[in-house]
C-alpha cells in the first residue's frame, strides 16, 4: 500500500522533516483563503488506495490550523484514501478537558469528535497535556512522548544537587517521569491559576536551597508558570543555575518578555510547534521528527508502536 504524506501549515519543517526521514516526498495541496475568511483545500496528488498521513501541529492560531486538518482529511477521505491518520505533534484545547467552572464547554472532547468526524482513523500524538484524553476519542490515540529526548538534551545539567521541579500539581508525573530518567529528587510548586495570563504560588514542596533547579512542564503558553516557579524558587534559595524543559513552546502573548528578565541557563524545547530562529532567550531545539517519523514508518509497516508511547 502506497503512503503519502501532507502538511498543513501547523509546522511545515517538521513536517518536511519527517518525509524526509521517511524517504518520501510532501504531497502536493492547494489550501487557499477566500475573501471573506473560508478556508479552502485542493489535493493535488491521488490519495486513492492510499495509507495518508496528515501532519498538522495545532499551533496557534489553533482553531485555523485544525480546520485546516479536517478539510485535509475530508478531501483524502472523499477521494478513496485507503486510510487516514492524523499526525499531531501538538495537540490544542487538551487544557479544556473538563467543566472547571459553570456554563463552559468540554473543548478537548469536541476536538477529538471533530477530528474522529472528519475521517481519522487513527492520531498520532505527542505529550497530550491530559492523558485522559485518550477517553475522548473512538478511535486509537498513539500517545508518543518526546520526554527520553529532552531528558538526553539536558542530562549534562542533571548532577548531584539537581532538582527536577513541577511547576505545579498536575506536572507531577511528567517531574516524576523526568526524575526516573535523569536520577533526581522532585519538588512541587503549589501553583493556582488566576486567569489565562496570571498565576500565583503559594508555596513549594521540597527542599531546594542551594540546589540546582530542572524545571519541567508540558507547554509554555504565556510564561506565567514558569515566571512565577523560578521566582518562588529562587525566594526558597535555589542556586542561581535554573534550567527549564519543556515539549511545546507555545511562547504566546508576553512568554518572551517574561522568561527574558528571568535568570534561566538553558530552555530545551522540542519542535511541536514552529520556533522563531532568533529570539532573546537560551532557547535550544530538539526535533521530534525522527520519533514522528518512526511511529509512521512503523504504522505503515503494521509494527508495534510500544516504545515510542508515554506511560505513567
Ligand atoms: C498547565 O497545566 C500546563 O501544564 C502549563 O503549566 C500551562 O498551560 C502553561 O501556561 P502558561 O505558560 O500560560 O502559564
Amino acid at each position: 500500500m502506497g503512503m503519502l504524506i501532507f502538511s498543513g501549515t501547523g509546522n511545515p519543517d517538521l513536517a518536511a522533516g519527517i518525509a524526509e526521514r521517511l524517504n518520501e516526498g510532501m504531497g502536493e495541496r492547494e489550501l487557499l483563503q477566500f475573501p471573506d475568511g473560508e478556508l479552502h483545500v485542493e489535493l493535488l496528488d491521488s490519495v486513492r488506495c492510499c495509507d495518508v498521513y496528515i501532519v498538522q501541529s495545532l499551533s496557534p492560531p489553533a482553531d485555523r490550523h485544525l480546520l485546516e486538518m479536517l478539510l485535509l482529511a475530508d478531501a483524502s477521505r472523499r477521494a478513496g484514501a485507503a486510510s487516514l491518520t492524523a499526525v499531531i505533534p501538538y495537540l490544542a484545547y487538551a487544557r479544556q478537558d473538563r467543566r472547571a467552572r459553570g456554563r463552559e464547554p468540554v473543548a478537548a472532547r469536541l476536538v477529538a469528535e471533530l477530528i474522529e468526524a472528519a475521517g481519522f482513523n487513527r492520531v498520532v500524538a505527542v505529550d497530550v497535556h491530559s492523558r485522559a484524553i485518550e477517553g475522548f476519542f473512538g478511535i486509537p490515540l498513539e500517545h508518543l512522548t518526546a520526554v527520553p529526548a529532552l531528558a538526553e538534551a539536558i542530562r549534562s545539567n542533571a548532577s548531584t544537587d539537581s532538582v527536577i521541579v513541577a511547576p505545579d500539581l498536575g506536572a507531577t508525573k511528567l517531574a516524576e517521569h523526568y526524575a526516573k530518567l535523569l536520577g533526581c529528587p522532585v519538588v512541587i510548586v503549589r501553583k493556582a491559576r488566576l486567569s489565562g495570563e496570571a498565576v500565583a504560588v503559594s508555596g513549594v514542596v521540597g527542599d531546594v536551597a542551594g540546589r540546582s533547579p530542572i524545571i519541567v512542564d508540558d507547554m509554555i503558553s504565556t510564561g506565567a508558570t514558569i515566571e512565577a516557579a523560578v521566582r518562588a524558587l529562587l525566594e526558597a534559595g535555589c542556586n542561581s543555575e535554573i534550567t527549564v524543559v519543556t515539549t511545546h513552546a507555545l511562547l504566546v502573548g508576553p512568554a518572551v518578555e517574561r522568561l527574558r528578565r528571568l535568570p534561566l541557563s538553558r530552555l530545551v524545547a522540542a519542535d511541536t510547534v514552529p520556533l522563531p530562529e532568533e529570539m532573546p532567550l537560551p532557547l535550544e531545539r530538539v526535533s521530534v521528527a525522527e520519533l514522528l517519523a518512526e511511529a509512521i514508518r512503523r504504522l505503515h509497516r503494521r509494527q508495534s508502536l510500544h516504545t515510542l508511547i508515554a506511560r505513567d
